[in-house]
């Protein structure tokens, strides 16, 4: 706030929780520039409310809340804030990875309620995770620092990047891209920069191969419902899907029967399909780990993600191209 202090006049729309959508349409009415959180819908009406906002700058990476053509329509910048959020994510996936496989919150309240009585050869046994295929959906920054990571754990990686996704049912891109494994393909020349061993594969073979799933896209067309019934009848039923990116990527209710069907070992989610709401079948499942969206939160994530944000708005109100805008 001192910092944009500094530059402008400002308004706090909230200082807690979701700020009301009439508050949102008066708010931005005289502004020049919006400062707003992925709960903020910021769609057609907002924006053609705002009849002066120049600059509209997301405090996150994935922008689906905000209606990108019609800003573009009007001229208004959009601005994220990638890069700052990469490592803090990438470690809550493999928290969540290693608490869903080890049973760790099971075994938690295991003991917390006085059942931990003596040791036990076969108590709480989990499923180990070396030696095993880590499947990596989106290859972007995140992605990748998920699979970055994976060597520690001793897991191979496939993976499949955003067009492996789109054109997931077009045989043809699959068959070009298959038979372009092994050749220098951006994806691969990235991967093999970061010393990466990682395999990059369709989109329906990483489901059939991979032991732990684990989802890094953003949330568009293309993605929404990506883990739809007809995805979990391709994976292992010894499988686990891991969510850190956005809730409508995975169908939810189909997820809630891949579980009760054992089509699928578990589920580690941080976000969900109609977030805060969450189907309550899964509240009731022991092999599912729910968290409440904490993807990005660490103090020094979300002090960097706010004021790379702040930034941005002021980079768009001095006059200058912003520093990390997202183009359409
Ligand atoms: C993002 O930045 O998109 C995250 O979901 C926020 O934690």
């Amino acid at each position: 706030m001192n910092r944009l202090a500094e530059v402008c006049d400002y308004q706090i729309g909230v200082e807690r929780g979701v700020l009301d959508r009439d508050a949102l349409l008066a708010g931005v009415r005289e502004a020049n520039g919006l400062v707003c959180l992925l709960t903020d819908a910021v769609d057609r009406e907002v924006i053609e409310a705002g009849a002066r906002l120049r600059v509209i700058a997301n405090v996150a990476v994935g922008y689906n809340n905000i209606d990108l053509a019609a800003a573009r329509e009007r001229g208004v910048y959009v601005t994220n804030t990638p890069d700052v959020l990469t490592e803090a994510t990438a470690n809550l996936t493999w928290a969540l990875i290693l608490t869903l496989t080890r049973r760790i919150v099971e075994a938690d309240a295991f003991t917390r309620a006085g059942k931990f009585t003596g040791w036990d050869f076969d108590m709480m046994l989990g499923s180990g995770i070396t030696g095993k295929t880590l499947g990596v959906v989106g290859y972007g920054r995140i992605g990748r620092a998920v699979a970055r990571r994976s060597s520690g754990f001793g897991m191979q990686v496939v993976y499949c990047g955003r067009d492996d996704v789109a054109f997931r049912d077009d045989p043809h891109h699959n068959s070009i891209m298959l038979a372009r494994q092994g050749q220098t393909s951006p994806l691969s020349q990235s991967a093999r920069l970061d010393g990466l061993a990682s395999r990059r594969v369709s989109f329906y073979q990483l489901l059939e191969t991979a032991d732990v799933v684990t989802l890094h896209v953003p949330l568009a067309a293309a993605t929404h419902h990506l883990i739809d019934r007809v995805a979990f009848a391709r994976m292992k039923p010894t499988a686990y899907l891991i969510n850190t990116s956005r809730g409508p990527v995975v169908d939810e209710a189909a997820l809630v029967e891949a579980l009760r069907e054992r089509r699928i070992a578990g589920a580690g989610l941080d976000v969900y399909e109609r977030e805060p709401e969450i189907s309550a079948p899964l509240l009731e499942m022991s092999n599912v780990v729910l968290l409440p969206h904490i993807g990005s939160a660490t103090l020094e994530t979300r002090t960097a993600m706010a004021m790379l944000a702040v930034e941005n708005a002021i980079d768009v109100l001095s006059g200058r191209a912003p520093r990390s805008e997202v183009r359409l």
